[in-house]
């Protein structure tokens, strides 16, 4: 396994992948690899014939008080897990290799970035999109691989590519958690014990409201209450969102039909944290 910083080098190893009629998997990260994203590289490992991991910690995708500069990072960790895994190249370029100026032109996907996380980060999916347009020039992958534990983003970069004719395929993949429940996040380190204690009361949240609808309850102002029950006492957790929407639209639900994305977000101490469900009342 090859570790670069050049965009010229990726350029040329994957010139003689293509050559050799590889099918070429793209993994794009922010590093600090956990569980999640290794769920991601394995899938992608045993889909493809070449699989390229980018780390890079974008700062187009960070709002100006947001946690850039800490950030956790550890290439060399990062580099060891990827090798055992089957990985062929890990991308790790610096802001300047990606920004060697001013940025001047940005992709942008209007609507779907304007509700859930997009109300909270006015930056953020434009810098998103922005930087997974250049991955995917760079590598031109077969298939690029993201996690449905960012539900938003990965609707947002399907949009994007569809919308742009990208001659690639996006793969989602499951959410990964703690056995407790927790979804792993690269943030997670942040958390506190006792934070760490309270972070899983937004599993539980889900959870919940997931067993109201089964149930019965259709109405997404009684679930979002319910749910909202649940996370108030915590000294810890402040919610910035508990959304219900349609999982491929992001369409606010008020009345709960077949298919609903229960999605939210909080502050737990000074780490943001989102996680989502999706239930299917077609799967009962
Ligand atoms: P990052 O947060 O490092 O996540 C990289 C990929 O791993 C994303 O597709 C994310 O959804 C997935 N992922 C993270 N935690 C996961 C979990 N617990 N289970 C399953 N998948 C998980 O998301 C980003 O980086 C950036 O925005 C990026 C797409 C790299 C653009 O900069």
């Amino acid at each position: 396994m090859e570790v670069t910083g050049k965009i010229a080098t990726v350029r040329k190893r994957l010139a003689q992948a293509r050559r050799e009629g590889k099918r070429i998997g793209l993994v794009p990260t922010m590093g600090a690899l956990h569980a999640g994203h290794m769920s991601l590289i394995n899938t992608a490992v045993e889909a493809c014939d070449y699989v390229v991991v980018s780390i890079f910690v974008n700062p187009t995708q960070f709002g100006p008080n947001e946690d850039l500069d800490k950030y956790p990072g550890d290439l060399e960790a990062d580099s060891r897990l990827c090798a055992e895994a089957g990985v062929e190249l890990i991308f790790a370029p610096g802001a300047g290799e990606m920004y060697p100026s001013r940025n001047m032109t940005w992709v942008n996907v209007e609507e779907l970035t304007a509700g859930l996380c997009g109300r909270f980060r006015a930056v953020h999916f434009r810098g998103v999109t922005t930087v997974c347009n250049k991955l995917f020039n760079i590598v031109r992958p077969d298939v690029a691989f993201f996690g449905q534990k960012d539900a938003q983003q990965a609707i947002v970069i399907k949009r994007m590519v569809a919308d742009t004719n990208l001659p690639l395929e996006i793969e989602i993949c499951p959410t990964v958690r703690e056995d407790d429940g927790l979804a792993m996040s690269s943030r997670n380190k942040f958390l506190s014990k006792e934070q760490r204690q309270d972070a899983l009361l937004l599993f539980k949240a889900l959870t919940a409201g997931r067993q109201m609808i089964l149930e019965g309850c259709r109405d997404s102002r009684q679930v979002i209450a319910a749910m909202n029950k649940i996370l108030e006492p915590s000294a810890e957790c402040a919610v910035e969102y508990i959304s219900i929407v349609d999982p491929e639209t992001l369409a606010q639900l008020e009345i709960i039909t077949e298919r609903a994305l229960i999605a939210l977000a909080a502050m737990v101490g000074t780490t943001r944290l989102i996680d989502n469900i999706i239930v299917d009342l077609n799967k009962l």
